[in-house]
Order: C-alpha cells, then structure tokens, then sequence
C-alpha cells in the first residue's frame, strides 16, 4: 500500500472541490480521480495538473480504474445522487444504496486494504451501508458525519463571539441531517464554557442566541442549495481535513461517522460523534458524559438511522 495515495470515486461538485482543496494544501502525493464518466474524470485531471506550478508539492494526478484503488490508503466515495431543493438528505436513501453498492464491489475486487472515507448522503447512514457491504473494519471505514456541521457552528459562533473560529472548540453530533444537535454542555470558546458566556449580562450572546445558532447551522445547506443549488467547498475542505488527520497520523478530534460499539449505550450504528482520527482510521470513539436532553437527541438521530438502515436490503 502507497502510504500517501488518495483514490477519490466520483469527479462531480464535491469530489473536485475536494480533489481541489487537496492540491491546494498539498494533501497527498498520488490522486486518482475515477468516475463512470471517464472523459469527465480525464479532464479533471489534466485541468488539476495544470495547477501544479502553483501548488505547495508536487503530486501525481491521474484519471484511473477501479483497479488503482489496489494500493490506495485511502478510497474517498463522492459519487451519488445529491439533494435538490425540498429534498432532505434522507430521501437520497435508496438511489445511493443501490450506487453504493456497485462501487463497493468494484473496490473490493481491486483488493484495496486502506481507509475507506464516505461523504455520500444520507451519510451515516451510507457509511453504514459501506461497512456492512465491503466487510472491512469498522474502525477503517469512516464518514464525514457532522465535520461540516461542526465547521458551520465554529464559523458561526467565531463571528458573533468576534473569536477566532480555530479557537472553538465545539462539536456538532448526531445525524449529518435534520435531526443533529450542539452538544453545548462541551462547547468551549477558547478556553471558556459558551454556557458561561451566554449567561453574563451584557454577554455578545444569551441562551435564545445559542438556540437559533443550532438551527442556522442545521439548516444552513438548504439556503446554500436554494442559491446555487448544491454545497461543496465546505464539504471538500473537511474531507480534506479528515485525510490529512489519516495520512499525518495526527490523532485529530473530528466529528466523523463513527462506528459505535457500547459508546453511548448504542451499537450497530454508524453516527457523528467526536472521535480520534489517525493513520489507523478511527482510533478512538470519545464517549462524553451528555446532559439528559443531549443524550435523547442522540437517540433520536441514532432511531432514526436504524429505522432506515432497516428498510434496506443489504
Ligand atoms: C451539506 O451539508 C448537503 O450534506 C450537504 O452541505
């Protein structure tokens, strides 16, 4: 296995803003792009390569096979069906199960043995999908979950607290969906409990603020998709971030899709907690002690995915 060969499956929006952001940051020195349209992942790489001159290192960009994914660390899959405006995440459910499936086996017969990063939606709930289908470890096959939403919420709160959103520290969990929460119990701005904050008087904001910044941030991608239709650069920066924590071994806090395993009383289910990413895939699920209201949001997200898993034939 080539220690820092990313093989992305699917050259649409999000896979090339991904693709895009990786030469950027210089995140890999192999990339293949692959894609059913083969003309359309061609162009893509000749039109990346051009970059090169400007990037930070140099880097190998092909247009390749399924069979490249062979000594890949990591299969990143963007392909699928996205959301159109009125559509939920959840009604891409079954036309990309069906698309999962074929680049699962397509994957598996290249013999690939590295991380498999899923960003296709609904995504946990693919992630889920993913695993089940390739047999592979549960702590090697990740989703990007809620690393964009909890991206969104730093963003957010870094602007109205005027901090650095770096300096948030605070996690969005549950489902990449309608039903994810703030785990505000745990959000911190730099070194000092949000909780605390909106409690003072005359404080940049108060309870009812934290309230409508956890429904902005849940339902900022359908104001995105109804201005241009679809969201990537966001996406392709986080995914960019969770491969960089996988290739550089960084022992990252993300809020990846995580396979739970007794965490949080639950199992057999793939959902957005914060987890521990490195050279490993997911090394460790942190199991946060929630308040009684965080807890039964999680629940809820995580009912909700089994309830759908369970419609599926996999
Ligand atoms: C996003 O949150 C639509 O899942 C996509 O940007």
């Amino acid at each position: 296995m080539k220690k820092n060969k990313v093989a992305i499956v699917g050259t649409g929006m999000v896979g090339m803003s991904y693709a895009y952001s990786m030469l950027n940051q210089g995140t890999c020195e192999e990339l293949v792009l692959i894609d059913l349209n083969k003309k359309k992942a061609e162009g893509e790489a000749i039109d990346l390569n051009h970059g090169l001159s400007f990037a930070p290192r140099k880097m190998k960009i092909t247009a390749g096979e399924y069979s490249d994914c062979s000594d890949a660390y990591i299969v990143c899959i963007t392909a699928g069906a996205t959301q159109v405006e009125g559509e939920t995440r959840l009604d891409l459910l079954h036309k990309n199960t069906k698309i999962m499936k074929s680049i699962i086996n397509e994957i598996k017969k290249s013999g690939f043995s590295g991380i498999l990063l899923v960003a296709t939606n609904p995504v946990d709930i693919m992630t889920y999908v993913c695993w089940k289908l390739s047999g592979y470890e549960k702590s090697k096959v990740i989703g990007s979950g809620t690393t964009l939403d909890s991206a969104r919420l730093r963003y957010t709160l870094g602007e109205r607290l005027d901090v650095n959103p770096k300096d948030i520290n605070s996690y969005v969990m549950g489902e990449h969906g309608d039903s994810q929460f703030v785990a505000w119990s745990y959000a911190l701005s730099g070194v000092q409990p949000i909780y605390q904050i909106a409690s003072r008087n005359n404080s940049k904001i108060d309870f009812d603020d934290l309230e409508q910044i956890e429904d902005e941030v849940r339902n900022i991608a359908y104001k995105i998709i109804e201005c241009k239709k679809s969201t990537y650069y966001g996406i392709g920066m986080a995914l960019t971030k969770i491969t960089t924590a996988i290739l550089e071994n960084e022992n990252s806090v993300l809020t990846v899709s995580s396979y739970l395993n007794g965490e949080y009383n639950q199992n057999d289910v793939y959902i957005a907690v914060p987890s521990i990413v490195n050279k490993d895939g997911v090394r460790e699920v942190i199991h946060l002690a929630l308040e009684n209201t965080e807890k039964t949001k999680l629940n809820n997200s995580i009912r909700i995915m089994k309830e759908n898993i369970n419609k599926l034939d996999i």
